[in-house]
């Protein structure tokens, strides 16, 4: 069935949204959305000579384009997706699955020379957006707003490269696991031809749940998007030769295709990209759901194709109608059908075009924004409502309290603690300073600069599920008996706000230093309700490098920290309260002073580990200084040659370390605000 344009505008009114742009919107930095949707929409039916559209539309070749840079996506470090563009780049251009989509970008290169304005990644996911609306699919919205990245180095832990190896191992490729995204290095996702090739459907169910899920999708995104994704368009494995040297081979010609001869061989209808050969489907550019019902009509046979690959053909159920002739599916489709879950959702789709659309489009949205972040960072007319996958905030109160004001009631608490945790100063008082810096780090901790979630704006670690993370224990009873008293009698002031703001002034008050005001910023607000369980656990703590300095380097890249912050952070003051509340020893100096000590301890003293280890992984003790203990990540600022740099000139010269740490505090406290 179809789903003609105003039928899925009646039911879905989605329609309404991409076509009907906010006009104050629709420029951003210069780029005119809708000129440049315009001239996609002209484009998808101006078939060149160089590459000839299938159907005479560009549509599904463009979908898959998109598709293919949004899906290098992984939950588990939230690298990957198409903000950078880097599928213009080795490692992510050679990859077996993006076979040919140098032509795709070739279709869009005029494009973006007209339109100089809009990112390569923009440009891409506009495209695929405005291939689906064009062919009569459903559009949730268009979050515009990615920078492109001048090489493809962000995505060399993707794969396969020596650096993927450190951070996360494959030994047989097409069992990658968690937290690399797909079961094969080089592949978006899974084999299409089956576990290893195996061409069994069954076999294949698990790979598909496991790398949709690392994706961050559910059972009902992900079968809506394989079949949505399979509406339209086909394969391509014309004859049993090949597509040719890749770009790592001829980077000048890469995949030239050798089926067929003359002026058309390689392209057109001697195309090879994948292999396999056929649409899913007899209406490749309508929107339809006759994926799901050819799924389920027919009786599918595993042959192998012309392009020398096993792919399947239907044949009449008994007494039932015949199938078309031409179609196919994968055995990732047949999958599908093959385990009740995925059937069920099939039959749903088969029966509910209206079901597939919202679902589609919803998952199309998540699947190209998510690399984005929240959605006030989403840019241009087509800006959907914030969805779950950006982790939404509650609006800010109209009034939001003084932060001046609120400084000096935290400066009354910090000089006067006595209730609740607190350390005890080298003269015997409490101070509860060194516990507030560590809830206002631990509140920013969860920031990811690859996909711009988490950060202290919300105060989300203290809901769940982040509340129950090893590193956040205790950090709930230093707020609600130090700062929530404060915030009850505070109209307007958010518990989040305070957070950073007690750390601040902690900081300034310990180390003389007023500069870390100069970068405080208010505005923040509180999370009522916890998020989305599904969504918030890509929050999780990175635990899963082995190697103990890869683990550190990679959480600064992944948190934004160039090594000079990310080393100043580690001298921040380290309470000794909560070190034994970690399972610790205790600290390495005094909590209440901010200076270079660690650096100091780091360059002068042997260190032997004790027996303790805990969330942040194993003590060690000063053989000198049996009062001393610092943590292995602080001992691999000494063993990795660019920190150790930066711990001798800190070491040195403590205005050095203030200098970065007050560059660094900032960095983190004000990484998830939008720009002032
Ligand atoms: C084409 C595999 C999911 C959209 C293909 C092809 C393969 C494939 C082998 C043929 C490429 C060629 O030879 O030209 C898979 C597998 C998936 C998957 C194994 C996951 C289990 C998706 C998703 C989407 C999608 C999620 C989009 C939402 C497309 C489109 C084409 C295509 C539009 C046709 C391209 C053209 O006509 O040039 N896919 N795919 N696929 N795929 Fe997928």
């Amino acid at each position: 069935m179809r789903l003609s344009r105003a039928a899925a505008s009646a039911v879905l009114g989605f329609f309404a949204l991409f076509a009907t742009s906010n006009a104050n919107n629709s420029h951003h930095q210069g780029v005119d959305y809708e000129a440049v949707k315009s001239d996609i929409w002209a484009a998808l039916t101006d078939s060149k000579e160089f590459w000839p559209a299938d159907f005479g539309n560009y549509g599904p070749f463009l979908i898959r384009l998109a598709w293919h840079c949004a899906g290098s996506y992984r939950t588990s470090d939230g690298r990957g997706g198409c903000d950078g563009g880097r599928i213009r780049y080795l490692p992510e251009r050679g990859w077996p699955d993006n076979v040919n989509l140098d032509k795709a970008l070739d279709v869009l290169e005029p494009l973006k020379i007209r339109h100089p304005s809009i990112s390569w990644g923009d440009l891409i996911i506009l495209a695929g957006t405005t291939a689906i609306e064009h062919m009569g699919g459903p559009v949730l919205g268009y979050c515009g707003g990615r920078t492109d990245d001048a090489n493809g180095d962000a995505s060399l832990q993707l794969g396969p490269t020596a650096l993927q190896v450190d951070i996360a191992n494959c030994t047989l490729n097409g069992n990658c696991s968690f937290p690399l995204g797909p079961t094969t290095i080089g592949l978006i996702y899974v084999n299409p031809e089956g576990h290893l090739a195996d061409g069994d459907p069954v076999g294949i169910t698990p790979d598909i749940r496991s790398s949709f899920g690392r994706m961050g999708m559910n059972d009902r995104e992900t079968v809506a998007l394989i079949g949505g994704g399979h509406s339209f368009g086909k394969a391509h494995g014309a004859c049993p030769t090949g597509a040719g040297p890749s770009p790592i081979e001829d980077p000048a010609n890469p995949w030239p295709g050798t089926c067929g001869n003359g002026t058309s061989k390689g392209k057109g209808r001697n195309t090879f990209s994948s292999g396999f050969e056929g649409p899913w489907t007899t209406a490749p550019t309508n929107w339809t759901n006759q994926y799901f019902s050819n799924l389920l009509d027919f009786n599918w046979t595993i042959i192998t194709g012309p392009g020398a690959h096993k792919q399947w053909t239907p044949n009449a159920i008994s007494g039932k109608k015949s199938p078309p002739s031409g179609i196919m599916m994968l055995t990732s489709d047949i999958g599908l059908i093959s385990e009740d879950k995925y059937k069920a959702l099939v039959q749903e789709y088969a029966t509910n075009i209206s079901s597939l659309s919202t679902e589609f489009a919803h998952a199309w949205y998540k699947l190209t924004s998510r690399d984005i972040g929240p959605a006030w960072r989403c840019k241009g007319p087509w800006v959907a409502p914030p969805q779950p996958f950006q982790l939404p905030l509650p609006d800010a109160p109209a009034q939001s309290a003084d932060l001046w004001s609120l400084a000096d009631k935290v400066k009354n608490v910090l000089s006067a603690s006595t209730k609740g945790p607190s350390d005890t100063t080298a003269d015997g008082q409490p101070y509860v300073g060194a516990l507030l810096i560590n809830v206002a780090k631990q509140c920013a901790s969860s920031y990811r600069d690859t996909d711009h979630s988490g950060g202290c704006n919300g105060a989300s670690f203290l809901l769940a599920p982040q509340n129950d993370y090893p590193l956040n224990k205790g950090t709930g009873d230093v707020v609600s008996s130090v700062l929530k008293p404060i915030a009850d009698a505070t109209p307007g002031a958010s518990i989040a706000d305070l957070i950073v703001l007690s750390g601040t002034v902690a900081l300034a008050q310990a180390s003389g230093r007023y500069d870390f005001y100069d970068h405080l910023r208010g505005g923040r607000v509180d999370l009522k309700t916890a998020w989305n369980l599904e969504e918030v656990s890509r929050l999780a703590p990175r635990t899963y490098i082995a190697n103990p300095i890869v683990a550190v380097r990679d959480d600064w890249v992944v948190r934004g920290l160039t090594v000079p912050q990310g080393v100043a952070l580690a001298g921040l003051p380290r309470s000794t309260f909560q070190q034994k509340n970690l399972g610790y020893s205790g600290s390495f100096g005094d909590p209440s002073k901010v200076d270079n000590t660690l650096f100091k301890l780091l360059v002068t003293e042997s260190w032997v580990p004790t027996n303790k280890t805990g969330p942040a992984g194993p003590e060690y003790v000063a053989v000198d200084k049996p009062d001393v203990f610092v943590l292995q990540s602080d001992l691999v600022l000494h063993w990795d040659g660019e920190a150790k740099a930066v711990v001798q000139e800190f070491a040195a010269d403590n205005d050095a370390f203030l200098d970065a740490l007050v560059d660094a505090w900032s960095t983190i406290m004000n990484a998830d605000l939008p720009p002032k």
